[in-house]
């Protein structure tokens, strides 16, 4: 968009008074709930085109659609008050100064780049809609996590308004700017209320200058970075790449420790106290999970393909394989330990969530360990804290299962669940499984009993006192 149409338009970076958000997921729903609070004369709608969703939004506190620590309280006070969650995109978008676009962009499933590209649908759709129903000057903010060069293709059907508009009213005019996310989920509220920074990515000033106005109602101008829009589309794939690759990179070494006799958690320790290496992300486990780092670094490696970047290209694949080869040698180990047979063979799986302090499954690693063990023939319980039963059979396709591999249950109660259960395999991280009552969890078990502790949360001198037998990830005291 050029800037002179901007000029004419005489937008007043200070004066956003009404924000659309398309999409009430994992990232538009919190990011909203905070910037409402901060922001308690900006009004907000956030949209979305599930209903059932925006019901559990506007419904009770302790069933919102998802799960992230402090999220309730938060929405208690905004609610209604500035932040409304609704199915009305038409009302929303023309009413909207600023509309943020954070709607999923999962990997195609089919044609160019299937299993690689991300799906831009979503985007384009909601870029149709902003083209049509948008009144006036509207900045459109790219929240949700896209390929470099995707605001070429918002501004590209934003500027082909006249042809898409069935009023034809007024004359409209657009600014794209992009302002990645970098919250994690679990940690989501915090990560708002104090970013490590805030990237605001675009060429035209007075669109930047009103988003950073925002911000600096709660973050210090020194963390507000302003880039082009390409680096800061770049940017974020970056950070989760290297975050990914960090990952893998702790996780090869659990494979070392174990051969060797080292333990991952002094290396670890050893290693991050660098300062030049820091001691963040470097906990191993059974392989990352989560919406974001699998599917950006697969756009990542097409993108580099695309420009025939392919020594560039490996590099990146390279934290995938890792990736999936650390769930894979989870689930042989357990195999393994079991004298290779599960058939008959009762597992409890402690946590389906891709980490701690999340109601999120997608990508975890449990749901591939949880298909292998299922093909093995073992009969399996599964519990999580919040991860409810529905979700859990929804994530192991479980109504395609063949009917011998349906042996699959859901059990809240950890005591009950482990009853004559021949091993335990924890896979998330979750506080409540660091002390459970072992005397009473083994006594209940069939002998020989295993725990296979892939997120090392547990005190393994302590259980080995009981005769149980354990393996736990990295450790190269394992029998
Ligand atoms: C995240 C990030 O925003 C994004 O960067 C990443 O690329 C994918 O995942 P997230 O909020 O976690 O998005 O996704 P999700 O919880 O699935 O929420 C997206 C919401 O958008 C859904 O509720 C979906 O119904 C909604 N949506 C999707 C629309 O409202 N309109 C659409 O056209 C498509
Ligand atoms: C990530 C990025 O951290 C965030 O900045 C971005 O906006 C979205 O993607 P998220 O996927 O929500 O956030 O959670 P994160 O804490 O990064 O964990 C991702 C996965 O890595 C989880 O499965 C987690 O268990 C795993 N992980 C994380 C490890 O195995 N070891 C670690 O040291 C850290």
């Amino acid at each position: 968009m050029s800037t002179s149409k901007l000029q004419i338009k005489n937008i007043d970076p200070l004066k956003i008074s009404n924000i659309c958000c398309i999409g009430a997921g994992y990232v538009g729903g919190p990011t909203m709930a905070v910037l409402a609070n901060y922001c308690p004369n900006i009004k907000i709608n956030v949209v979305d085109i599930n209903s059932e969703r925006i019901d559990k939004w506007n419904g009770e506190l302790n069933e919102l659609p998802i799960f992230e620590p402090g999220l309730d309280l938060i929405i208690k006070s905004v609610r209604k008050r500035n932040l409304f969650f609704s199915t009305d995109l038409r009302g929303s978008i023309k009413s909207a100064d600023m509309i943020f676009i954070s709607v999923n962009t999962p990997i195609k499933t089919k044609g160019i780049g299937a299993g690689q590209a991300s799906d831009l649908s979503w985007v384009e759709s909601s870029a149709r809609q902003i083209s049509k129903f948008a009144k006036g000057h509207t900045i459109v903010v790219e929240k949700s996590t896209l390929p470099v060069k995707t605001a070429e293709i918002i501004q590209s059907i934003l500027g082909s308004y006249e042809d898409l508009d069935d009023e034809k009213t007024e004359k409209k005019t657009f600014s794209v700017i992009s302002n990645p996310e970098f919250l994690a989920e679990g940690t989501a509220i915090e990560n708002l209320k104090f970013p490590d920074r805030v990237l605001i990515g675009g060429e035209d000033q007075f669109a930047v200058d009103a988003l950073k106005n925002i911000y600096l109602n709660w973050v210090k101008e020194e963390k507000i970075i302003t880039t082009n829009l390409w680096s800061s589309e770049l940017s974020k794939l970056i950070a989760n790449a290297f975050l990914a690759q960090r990952i893998s990179s702790i996780n090869a070494v659990s494979m070392i420790c174990e051969s060797t006799g080292a333990n991952i958690k002094e290396v670890s320790k050893a290693v991050g106290t660098d300062s030049r290496i820091g001691d963040k992300f470097l906990d191993s486990g059974p392989g990352f999970g989560g919406s974001c780092f699998k599917k950006d670094i697969l756009n990542l490696v097409y993108i580099c393909r695309s420009f025939s970047l392919n020594e560039v290209a490996d590099y990146w694949e390279g934290v995938l394989l890792i990736n999936d080869w650390q769930q894979e040698r989870v689930y042989k180990t357990i195999v393994k330990k079991l004298y290779g047979n599960l058939n008959e063979k009762k597992i409890l799986i402690l946590g389906f969530a891709f980490k701690a302090n999340t109601n999120d499954t997608r990508n975890s690693p449990s749901i591939d360990i949880c298909n292998n063990l299922i093909k093995e023939g073992a009969s399996l319980v599964i519990n999580d804290p919040k991860v409810s039963e529905k979700e859990v059979f929804h994530s192991l396709n479980i109504y395609n299962l063949k009917k011998e591999q349906k042996n699959i249950t859901f059990e809240k109660d950890i005591v009950q669940a482990a009853n004559k259960a021949d091993a335990i395999v924890i896979l998330t991280d979750w506080e409540q499984y660091k002390n459970l009552n072992w005397e009473q969890i083994y006594k209940i078990m069939r002998k020989p009993a295993w725990v296979f502790d892939t997120r090392r949360v547990l005190s393994i001198e302590t259980l080995k006192e009981l005769k149980l037998n354990v393996w736990q990830l990295g450790n190269g005291s394992n029998d």
